[in-house]
């Protein structure tokens, strides 16, 4: 081997090969290096809201890790013939956010190009015995979601005019919401496995966690938060295009009880943005979890458990 590669290796604590949210690199003074980039096209039409999006999800992946964000780029794709005063807001959003999670952004990069995109680099820092990573889910543990489900389809009903900015505000708020007191409420109790639920749906990045933590999982659909109207949308087949490629993704991974209420488990497999945390915490440190979460994320819902088996989903009523 050559000893070259095995010292880097060494270093590189969370890389290509473990789904993780974002890197870990250990760095010469033994602190954690966390390391994120995440950018998208507008899923709402005003601008400055969009930038507060971007810019809670791509923190996202920091906390998910049990990290704290410390410096930011801004990546931004922008049409030159739109109005540069949309791009200010964008900005506008994502500085805004990029600070109330405490840290800076000093820097970025622009391009020209047909449509918007905007997002960032973020990184971060944590501590070693805070580190949280997707392949520590045990089975008993608990599942809690920090935030509802639906925004994916929300969002699209949005972009084909169904519905205003205005009817899905609170949609809109949650996903302006950072992580961040979530994950301090899961570091507080030492929670171990930790991922955020983005473009795979909730049953994704659960198959993601289960696979690599080698357990199986049970969610109880009874359970799982989500936003009303984004029902109407389902059923009347106003669903994003990666709903549908969750679903074949996860086929023959994820075993459905029959009988549930079909719609209700599509948004299982709705993509979201800047969705919640999907924390594995004992059942014995459950009720103090519950307890910090109060006031810190949208929602705290137990909405299923961890169990012996590889990497099988299972949905009950
Ligand atoms: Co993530
Ligand atoms: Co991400």
């Amino acid at each position: 081997m050559d000893s070259f590669d095995f010292g880097k290796d060494q270093e590189v604590l969370v890389g290509l090969d473990t789904p993780d949210d974002a890197a870990v690199y250990r760095l010469d003074s033994g602190k954690l290096l966390v390391q994120t980039v995440d950018f998208f096209t507008p899923i709402v039409n005003d601008p400055y809201l969009f930038g507060q999006i971007a810019a809670a999800n791509a923190l996202s992946d920091i906390y998910a890790m049990g990290g704290r964000p410390l410096i930011a780029l801004n990546i931004v794709a922008f049409p030159c013939k739109l109005d540069f005063s949309l791009l200010t807001e964008i900005l506008r959003g994502g500085k805004e956010k990029i600070e109330e999670g405490g840290a800076f952004i000093i820097g970025g990069h622009s391009v020209d190009d047909d449509e918007p995109k905007y997002g960032l680099a973020v990184t971060g820092e944590v501590e070693a015995n805070k580190l949280t990573t997707i392949d520590q889910a045990q089975p008993g543990d608990k599942l809690v979601l920090t935030k509802p489900l639906g925004l994916g389809v929300l969002a699209t009903a949005l972009k084909a005019d169904f519905l205003t900015e205005e009817d899905i505000e609170e949609a809109i708020t949650n996903a302006t919401f950072l992580n961040k007191g979530a994950a301090e409420a899961g570091a507080r109790v030492g929670v171990k496995a930790v991922t955020d639920i983005t473009g795979f749906g909730l049953l994704g990045h659960l198959y993601e966690m289960a696979k690599a933590s080698k357990v199986g999982a049970e969610i109880s659909l009874k359970e799982v938060p989500y936003y009303e109207k984004a029902v109407e949308f389902i059923d009347s087949g106003i669903t994003p295009a990666g709903l549908h490629d969750n679903r074949r993704f996860l086929e023959g991974k994820v075993e459905i009880d029959s009988g549930l209420n079909e719609t209700l488990v599509d948004l299982l497999f709705d993509p979201q943005t800047s969705g919640g945390l999907l924390i594995a915490v004992p059942e014995n440190k459950l009720s103090q979890l519950l307890e910090f979460l109060k006031g810190q994320s949208p929602v705290a819902k137990v909405v299923g458990q961890v169990v012996a088996g590889d990497s099988k989903i299972r949905v009950r009523a």
